[in-house]
């Protein structure tokens, strides 16, 4: 048997509707973006919602806009960010929550994460906070949440901007309220083995209207033609065609209709999904009781408040050596795996030619890259599979 990290979600419901699309002749942004966009900011709880082509892409503008000019201030009081200050992030990440840090000028200052929860350490993230701190990006890594309520006081004594990057945590819930929503700005990414997929694409939350309005120009070229008060814009410069008037330098991150067709039958979907993804992994949890508690391998735990969403069954085992040879024990049984993301950023090759800082030591990422593993637990498993993975586990471990 074969199982996959993850299986396609989408069926004739969004097949059907990315035919519309086609048939429609109108492709590139329109109509079904801006409905997918009202559709998931009423579902995820924030004023705001931009939609973009990926998630890197939403990281991306996230800090180019933090930069920006016309950037406002945040409500934590957060200043638009200068060159060289300091962003603080969690060693245990993707690549592209840091690259955009990078590219937009600004000095990621790496901090060690709990190899447990996997998720970034608070008390690491007060220690690395300096006279150049100006923000720090907390990732929900693989489902479960930051401790929010902590990491917002810090934000606010501190005055510091808070970007959560919530590419791997959409549905999430936090003291009952969705991760993305708790600091100035969320992301979130729709790839294929995301939560939800629209094939390609990311969105950019935020509460604050002008931050969404510099978002809509920098998505598009940084031109105006998608500003809700585009009115307002165009009559201070009367001198200029409205057609084609630009405030600010952008991008194009734009994403197409097809793929907001996908997303808003996905966007229905999402709650059974996330249920699935819990029923799949509690059942793991509740059958491997007796493995765990020989302390051969810990599953990940979950943060405290936090209702998870499990992208994937991460665990960390008791060696290296261990965590080899079960490995190899899953992919030879047709089990797929990867690394617990990228492991400790700071040991990535790329890193060698980043202005970084690394602040204390990052023994708990080394944990997770040297011990750590995921499988799948996508919400397309069916009993039958779930066994079987049940069943292999077991055969290394007794
Ligand atoms: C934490 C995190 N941030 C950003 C991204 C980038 O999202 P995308 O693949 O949509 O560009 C990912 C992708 O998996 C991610 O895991």
């Amino acid at each position: 048997m074969k199982i996959p990290l993850n299986t396609s979600t989408f069926d004739d419901l969004e097949i059907n509707a990315a035919i519309d699309v086609l048939r429609s002749g109108f492709l590139t942004m329109g109509e079904r973006c801006f409905k997918f966009e009202d559709e998931f900011s009423k579902y995820i709880g924030s004023r705001n919602a931009v939609y973009v082509n990926s998630g890197s892409s939403a990281n991306l503008m996230a800090f180019f806009a933090l930069t920006n000019p016309m950037c406002p201030k945040g409500k934590f009081g957060g200043q638009r960010l200068m060159p060289g200050d300091e962003v603080i992030v969690p060693a245990v990440t993707w690549s592209t929550t840091i690259w955009p840090v990078v590219q937009a000028g600004l000095v990621p200052v790496l901090v060690d994460s709990d190899p447990y929860t996997l998720q970034m350490d608070i008390n690491s993230v007060k220690k690395a906070i300096t006279g150049k701190t100006r923000a720090i990006c907390p990732v929900h890594v693989l489902g479960n949440s930051v401790a929010l309520q902590e990491l917002q006081t810090v934000a606010k004594e501190n005055k510091l901007w808070l970007i959560e990057d919530t590419c791997e945590s959409l549905g999430t819930r936090y003291d009952g309220k969705y991760v993305g929503t708790f600091g100035d700005i969320g992301t979130y990414s729709f790839f294929f083995s995301h939560h939800i997929t629209t094939i390609e694409g990311g969105m950019i939350v935020t509460d604050n209207d002008e931050m969404a309005e510099l978002f809509r120009a920098m998505r598009a070229h940084g031109w105006t033609r998608h500003l809700k008060n585009r009115q307002a814009v165009e009559q201070k410069y009367p001198d200029i065609d409205p057609r084609f008037l630009f405030i600010t330098t952008g991008f194009n991150l734009r994403p197409t209709e097809i793929n907001a067709a996908f997303g808003m039958q996905q966007l229905k979907k999402l709650e059974g999904f996330n249920q699935a993804r819990r029923d799949v992994t509690d059942f793991w949890i509740k059958e491997l009781s007796p493995i765990i508690k020989t302390g051969a391998f810990k599953p990940m735990q979950i943060v405290e408040k936090t209702v998870p969403t499990w992208f994937g069954f991460p665990i960390i085992c008791e060696s290296n050596e261990l965590r080899n040879r079960f490995q190899k024990h899953l992919e030879s049984n047709g089990i797929e795996t990867r690394p617990v993301i990228c492991g400790n950023l700071a040991r990535q090759p790329a890193m060698k030619a980043v202005n970084h800082r690394v602040a204390g030591d990052l023994t708990g990422a080394d944990t997770v890259m040297d011990r750590g593993l995921f499988w799948g637990s996508h919400p397309m498993m069916t009993n039958e599979e779930k066994n079987y993975v049940l069943k292999i586990v077991k055969e290394f471990f007794t």
